[in-house]
């Protein structure tokens, strides 16, 4: 295939070094005359192993070249891959400006050429980036059918760029409407195991990998930190903790929903958050789980007070499925709130029997909902009366019976990530996705 790449950076000239290997003609692009020139002699405009013997090879074969003329580049190709920069402008808002203007050009050039042309955005962007900018720059192109547009994020580190395209730890095409034929043309190019998902979510995919990876290294140097300050080696500790695949790194834990609760971490997040202050340890990330905790049950209370229901049905009083254990779990707070408010309440959770209660989880009913026993209802169909807003905080009920009561009056709100409550003829909302 004939493939122009816009942008001789680190992605740049990583995909035309790896994409020439594959027996593809590259032709690159980029303002800089000096990268234009470096690439045309087959040395590569940045260092990165691996990738000067791609582009030589590749040179030599005669699969490679580069220009600055955007014109030519779409003229000689029939696919363009963009990747150029997006900088925090000084707000730290995203730089959006070098992609419009590539993208603009670039339609410019496909308006005279008049074949059809796909495009394959890699640069960066926020969700909704790709639609606003095709909207503004292409809609004619794209209406006429002579344009398909991607977004194909990257996710190659510096260093091991060229192995990492080759065995790339994530591939995920967006398509416009998310559909997969079209995607068939993006999979030949970089391998049949890519997920096919919409513009918005691709994009959303590479932030979100960032935002965690971020997420992991803040993690570890604040357990290094706060153990550095109790005489402990955290590499080992955290050696340790990745050791295990079941709970730590694995997909547990890992999916939006309920707020945390439970006799372990909150208290726990407590205790270490609370020796690091009075030990002089900053830790800003662990400091903040338990507010952030707790913005996410005030806006499952915001979702449920501004619904414009009066009556509320909560699914699940306890912080997890298949346990009584009441303590510090969110839904004990929504009930109290909600009773505060005026709203009528009805509780069904079969793995509760408050008879049986005793201990920190009895005490956690005399003391912040003593009328519980009024709340709780004996079977589904009594809790889910005829209608009503239901929260559906635990998988504590069966779908066949949820599909026996929930009518075309309820509304529900899924908080656990429970699918088959679509099917369901009430209204369906998911808490936070
Ligand atoms: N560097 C990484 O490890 C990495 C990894 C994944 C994703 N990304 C993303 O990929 C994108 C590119 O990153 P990079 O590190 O390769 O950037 P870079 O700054 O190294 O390269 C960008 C290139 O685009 C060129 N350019 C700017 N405007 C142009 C135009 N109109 N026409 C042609 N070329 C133009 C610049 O001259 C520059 O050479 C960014 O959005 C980045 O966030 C980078």
């Amino acid at each position: 295939m004939n493939i122009s790449i816009f942008g001789l950076g680190y992605v740049g000239a990583v995909t035309a070094g790896c994409l020439a290997r594959q027996g593809h003609r590259i032709v690159g692009v980029d303002v800089h005359l000096q990268k234009v020139e470096s690439f045309n002699a087959g040395i590569p405009p940045i260092i990165e192993p691996g990738l000067e013997d791609l582009l030589k090879t590749a040179k030599a074969k005669g699969l490679l070249r580069a220009t600055v003329s955007c014109e030519e580049a779409i003229n000689d190709t029939e696919l363009s891959i963009v990747c150029v920069g997006t900088p925090s402008k000084v707000t730290g808002a995203l730089d959006l400006s070098f992609v419009r203007g590539v993208v603009d050009q670039i339609g410019n050039a496909l308006r005279k050429k008049t074949k059809s042309h796909a495009l394959v955005m890699r640069s960066t962007m926020l969700p909704g980036s790709t639609q606003a900018i095709t909207q503004e720059l292409l809609s004619d192109l794209m209406a006429v059918r002579l344009l398909q547009v991607f977004y194909y994020p990257e996710f190659l580190r510096e260093s091991t760029a060229v192995a990492d395209f080759e065995n790339p730890s994530l591939a995920v095409v967006g398509t416009r409407d998310g559909g997969k034929p079209s995607a068939e043309l993006m999979k030949s190019l970089f391998g049949e195991k890519a997920a096919v998902v919409n513009w918005n979510t691709a994009e959303m995919v590479k932030y979100a990998c960032n935002a965690f990876h971020a997420t992991k290294i803040t993690f570890a140097n604040e357990i290094g930190r706060v153990g550095k300050q109790m005489g402990i080696d955290a590499r080992a500790v955290m050696e340790l903790l990745c050791q295990d695949t079941k709970l730590n790194l694995s997909p547990y834990y890992m999916k939006p929903g309920n707020p945390f609760g439970g006799s372990c971490l909150p208290k726990d997040v407590r205790a270490l958050t609370n020796h690091a202050r009075m030990n002089g340890v900053s830790l800003p990330m662990l400091d903040n789980l338990l507010p952030s905790n707790e913005r996410h049950l005030q806006s499952l209370l915001s979702l449920i007070t501004e619904s414009g229901q009066s009556e509320v049905v909560i699914l699940g009083m306890t912080f997890k499925s298949n346990t009584d254990d009441l303590r510090e779990s969110a839904m004990v707070e929504v009930a109290q709130t909600l009773l505060g408010r005026g709203f009528k309440l009805r509780i069904y959770d079969p793995a509760l029997n408050l008879a049986a209660l005793v201990g920190a989880n009895k005490r956690v009913i005399d003391s912040k909902m003593p009328h519980l026993a009024s709340l709780l209802c004996p079977d589904l169909k009594t809790a889910l009366g005829s209608q009503g807003l239901v929260v559906a905080a635990q998988k504590c009920a069966p779908v066949a019976d949820l599909k026996q009561f929930i009518t075309a009056q309820h509304h529900v709100v899924d908080v656990n990530g429970w699918p088959e409550l679509r099917e369901l003829p009430s209204k369906y909302e998911g808490f936070c996705w």
